[in-house]
């Protein structure tokens, strides 16, 4: 296992599309997971993207601990996942926004609009098939992730470029309820 270098706004592999991973059970896949779930302890986030660690393959990790749940549907938590190939569509029209942040553009946050609702499917690193719904901050994760495989990290999909601030500034942004 290894902690593996996070890749920053700017660098060119996070607005490149990920690319297939023809064997999700390969041993280089299972220690590329790994090292991606040791480098997202690490840094203490929600979500990484094969792209953020420079490796441009459409993996993602991602958690929604109860925590982040904010009510008691149990489509809105989700375990440490190791996605492969993942597709999502979402599920009704209904949109949510709220912050976000990500660990390639560290000390910034920004509200971003997302589908409160989705189903997503993909492959895990034993080959067998994950499907499930999300709901909240796991659909939002997940939506979040998912982008960092086509290239787009989140200040591109800011409902009001003004509310991108850095963390330090919140409470500004608090005090407005
Ligand atoms: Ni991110």
């Amino acid at each position: 296992m290894a902690i593996l270098k996070i890749a920053r706004m700017g660098h060119p592999v996070l607005l490149k599309r990920a690319e297939e991973i023809p064997d999700p059970t390969a041993p280089e896949i299972r220690r590329l997971a790994a090292d991606m779930a040791e480098t997202l302890a690490d840094a203490g986030g929600a979500g990484l993207a094969g792209p953020q660690v420079h490796a441009s393959l459409r993996i993602i990790l991602f958690q929604a601990p109860p925590s982040r749940g904010g009510d008691t549907d149990p489509r809105a938590v989700a375990p440490l996942t190791v996605l492969i190939n993942p597709e999502i569509e979402a599920l009704g029209t209904e949109t949510e926004e709220d912050w976000e942040g990500c660990l390639s553009l560290p000390e910034l946050m920004g509200r971003v609009p997302r589908a409160r609702h989705i189903r997503y499917r993909g492959l895990g690193p034993d080959g067998a098939v994950i499907a499930r719904e999300a709901t909240g901050f796991h659909a939002r994760v997940v939506q979040h992730e998912f982008d960092h495989l086509e290239g787009i990290l989140y200040p591109r999909r800011l409902a009001d470029p003004r509310a991108f601030i850095f963390e330090s500034e919140i409470r500004f942004w608090m005090k407005q309820g």
